[in-house]
Parts: structure tokens; C-alpha cells; sequence
């Protein structure tokens, strides 16, 4: 099938990969040039697990190519895939809307006198698709043009083996048509028949994925707020975690206590949700949602303080190793970063963070030039007082050399691991004092605390 993928973005540009990978001619229409021509020419502008060796293969071959042309998709596509951006309005009230509107109202004009599908793939709130079918059926007859509301669940850092192995597919549509187009563009995933076609309409589609996102918060918020209880009586999150967790009811997923959600997508969509929930009346959600909300808001000055008590006071001057800047481990992408939340927050309290990030770097840098940075973790770990792990990369978390490579830099053994994910093990064998977020500290075998 021949398809458009509009925005590549973190979103769109490995969607449109996955879209080659499946077999169909894409091509993607990026309105930031030099993204583009990055993209055209098989180079990831941003770190994504598989999207690299996908981009340049199939750049290579010509099934995916990149453009800023809108009139070229309209031209080639029969189906256009909507992944542009929906950032919260500056005064947090809400998306804005403008770019999804923008890309549909400047693709409608273009489309030829033959058959196409619009499939919104944009997080957007309930009422968006509605707005949306109101401009295509202003512009083009509605029996040639069909809307189709196809939220995405991929995860950062997985997005490519989400995109080719979907836990679920969900089409918000009205037509027989539109079923139609939906079925052939995943036709290679759903002939594996292991994943299944929800089909509904577009605002249970819209719906459903900001219930997603809601939910997804909301258990991650309850164990922070956990961790704190546990931090008060001085019982162990993670003993509390796992022991929950298996409940069938309430399982192990998205259950690690920690600094809280972050990136790109979670926040400003729980903010949305919560406004446009509140804005619709819905008492009892926009509650449960703010409180959710509040949770992940503290969770930066949480782990602040949890550094404090292992400096073992204020932390005026105190240099630290802090290690990771991505909202999380497997991407590049520092948008609304848990780890530089909380790096800001020890500014403020007097410390001198420097920040290694594996593959964040660079994106760090640029967007936060205010920081310190180490290009090596060797130099990052040079002479610190504390070492704080604030994303939990696996070279940080389970690299069972780290920390006696790091024990030879430090002034002193302290590990502060905001994510609660470091195996404390070898760390402790090497000497380190081990602190994390809702347990005890661990302390090497044979100290004297
Ligand atoms: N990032 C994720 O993992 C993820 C997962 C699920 C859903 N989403 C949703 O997908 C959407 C996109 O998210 P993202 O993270 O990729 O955002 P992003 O900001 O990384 O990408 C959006 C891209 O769209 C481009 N763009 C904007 N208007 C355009 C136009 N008219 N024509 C062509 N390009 C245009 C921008 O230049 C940008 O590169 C959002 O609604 C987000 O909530 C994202």
C-alpha cells in the first residue's frame, strides 16, 4: 500500500520505518528541514533501539523516503498517517491543536479525485476527530475522504517493536471503508493472529488512549506514593511492590517505585486528560487524575532529599556524579526528563551535578546548556561525593564493573539510585553505600553504621 506518515517525529519517523518494514512504499513529510534531510539521507536524528538500521535500509531501497512536500504525500499516498505534535497550550489548559488541525487542513486541498484515508495517530483529547470530520467534510465529499482515529501505545525505546508487534490495534471509524483501509494498511500484523483490531468509534478510540495513559499513571503514582509510606515506617517499596504485584489483579507492570513518569508524551497527556475531564464535569476522574498527578509532581524534591540524607546534610558545593539525563533508558529523548528535574532541583540546593548521559547527551546539552556535562562516565565519576543514577541505563544499573570502576574515582562510596532499579549487590560488595527511594539505605557488609 502506498502511505504518508505526516510529522516524523518520535512518533512518525519510526512508524514510517515500521510502515517500510511491513512491506508498504512510504513517505514521510517532515516540516523541519534539516530533521528531513537527516531522515532522507538514512540518519536517525534521535537514538531509538532498531530505528537506525530500518531507516537506512529502506532509504537505501527507496520503499521510505522523506520530504517537506505535503502536495508530494497527497500526491503519492493513499493513506496518511497523522503523527504531528500535540504540546499542551502554554497555559497547560489543554492541547494545542493547531498542528494536527494544520497538517489535515493542508493536506485536504491536495488530495486527488481518488479514495483516501486519514488516520490520526496524535494523542489528542475527546471531540478532536469530531472537530476534524467537520473540516473534511467542509473540503471533500466524506464518501472519498475517511477519518480514522488509530491512537498510538508505543513505548519510547521500543517504538519499532511496538510499531511491528502491537499489544493492540484501535480504529476509531465510521465507515465500511474505513475498516477497509485500516485492515489492508495492518494487514502483514494481523495475519499473524496474534493481535487484535478493536474497531469503535472515534471517541471511544480518543478515549481509550488517554484512559491508557491515565491508568499507566495512576499505578506509578500509587507506588511513589507508597514509597513514601514505606520511607515514613521504614518498611522496603520494593518488597511491597513485588508482593502486590502478584495479584493477577494488580500485577508487576509499571510497578517500580522511583522519580516518577516523565517525556514527551505521559505528562502533558494526564495534563490534558485532567483539564479536559474537569471541563466536561467528570467530578470523580478529574479528582483521582489531579492527585496523580500531584504524586509525580513531588517526586523530584522525593529523591532531592533522599540525596540530602546520604550526603548526610545540606549539599552546598557537593560535587556529584549524576548519571542520566533521558526520561528514560532506551532513547535520546530528554522532554520533561525525570533525571534533569531532579538535577535542577540539587542546583538549587547548592550542589554541582555533572551529567553523563550514554545517548542523551547531545539533546541534553541543547536543550539545558545550563548544566555540566562529562562526555565519558569515567569523567563524570572524577572526584564526586555522590553518585546518583537518574536513568536507569543498564551500563548503570547491572554492569557488574561499574562500581568498583567507579570506586577508584569517587571521594566517597555513596550511590543515590533515584529509579530503584541498580542490582545493589556488587555495589555493595565494592564498598558503596546503596540509597533508594521507600527502603532503608544499604550499607556494605562490615560498616561500622
Ligand atoms: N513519542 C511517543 O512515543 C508517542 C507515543 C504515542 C503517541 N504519541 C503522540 O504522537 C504525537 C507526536 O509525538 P512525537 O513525540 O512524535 O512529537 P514530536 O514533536 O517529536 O514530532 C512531531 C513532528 O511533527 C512535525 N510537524 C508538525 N506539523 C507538521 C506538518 N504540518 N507537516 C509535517 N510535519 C509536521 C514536527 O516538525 C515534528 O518533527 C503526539 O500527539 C504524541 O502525544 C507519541
Amino acid at each position: 500500500m502506498r502511505v504518508s506518515v505526516i510529522g516524523c517525529g518520535h512518533l512518525g519517523a519510526p512508524h514510517a520505518a515500521a510502515m517500510a518494514e511491513l512491506g508498504h512504499e512510504v513517505i514521510g513529510v517532515e516540516l523541519d528541514p534539516e530533521k528531513c534531510k537527516a531522515l532522507a539521507a538514512g540518519v536517525a536524528p534521535f537514538y531509538e533501539a532498531r530505528f537506525g538500521e530500518l531507516l537506512a535500509a529502506h532509504t537505501a531501497t527507496g520503499r521510505l523516503r522523506f520530504s517537506t512536500s505535503m502536495a508530494e504525500a497527497a500526491d503519492f499516498a493513499d493513506l496518511h498517517f497523522i503523527a504531528v505534535g500535540t504540546p499542551l497550550r502554554a497555559d497547560g489548559r489543554g492541547y494545542d491543536t493547531s498542528q494536527v488541525i494544520g497538517a489535515v487542513e493542508a493536506l485536504l486541498p491536495l488530495l486527488p479525485p481518488r479514495p483516501a484515508a486519514i488516520v490520526g495517530k496524535s494523542t489528542v483529547t475527546v471531540g478532536t476527530a469530531a472537530r476534524l470530520q467537520q473540516i473534511i467534510d467542509r473540503f471533500a465529499s466524506a464518501a472519498r475522504v475517511d477519518l480514522v482515529w488509530n491512537p498510538e501505545f508505543l513505548r519510547e525505546g521500543h517504538a519499532i517493536e511496538d510499531s511491528l508487534r502491537p499489544d493492540r490495534i484501535v480504529a476509531g471509524l465510521s465507515t465500511p471503508k474505513a475498516r477497509a483501509a485500516i485492515e489492508e494498511v495492518y494487514a502483514p500484523i494481523l495475519a499473524r493472529g496474534d493481535v487484535e483490531l478493536i474497531v469503535t468509534d472515534p471517541a471511544t478510540a480518543e478515549v481509550l488512549k488517554s484512559a491508557a495513559n491515565a491508568f499507566l499513571t495512576t499505578k506509578i503514582s500509587f507506588i511513589n506514593a507508597m514509597a513514601e509510606v514505606c520511607e515514613i515506617t521504614g518498611a522496603d517499596v520494593n518488597t511491597v511492590a513485588y508482593g502486590i504485584g502478584i495479584d493477577k489483579r494488580i500485577g508487576h507492570g509499571g510497578m517500580r517505585p522511583g522519580i516518577g513518569y516523565g517525556g514527551g508524551c505521559l505528562p502533558k497527556d494526564v495534563r490534558a486528560f485532567t483539564h479536559r475531564v474537569g471541563e466536561l464535569g467528570a467530578r470523580d476522574a478529574h479528582g483521582l487524575l489531579t492527585a496523580v498527578e500531584h504524586v509525580n509532581d513531588g517526586r523530584a524534591r522525593a529523591a532531592a532529599e533522599l540525596v540530602e540524607k546520604a550526603n548526610g546534610g545540606p549539599l552546598d558545593g557537593c560535587p556529584i556524579s549524576f548519571l542520566g539525563a533521558s526520561f528514560k533508558a532506551g532513547t535520546s529523548d530528554v522532554r520533561d526528563s525525570p533525571a534533569l528535574r531532579l538535577a535542577e532541583r540539587l542546583v538549587e540546593r547548592g550542589a554541582a551535578p555533572v551529567i553523563y548521559d550514554p545517548e542523551a547527551l547531545d539533546a541534553a546539552r541543547a536543550f539545558h546548556p545550563g548544566f555540566s556535562y562529562a562526555d565519558t562516565v569515567h569523567d563524570a565519576l572524577q572526584a564526586a561525593d555522590l553518585v546518583v543514577i537518574g536513568t536507569e541505563w543498564p551500563q548503570f544499573t547491572h554492569d557488574p564493573g561499574l562500581p568498583d570502576e567507579a570506586a577508584a574515582l569517587v571521594r566517597r562510596k555513596v550511590l543515590v539510585d533515584v529509579r530503584n532499579a541498580v542490582d545493589a549487590g556488587p555495589w555493595l560488595l565494592a564498598g558503596w553505600e546503596v540509597w533508594q527511594l521507600g527502603r532503608r539505605p544499604q550499607r556494605p557488609p562490615h560498616s561500622a553504621a
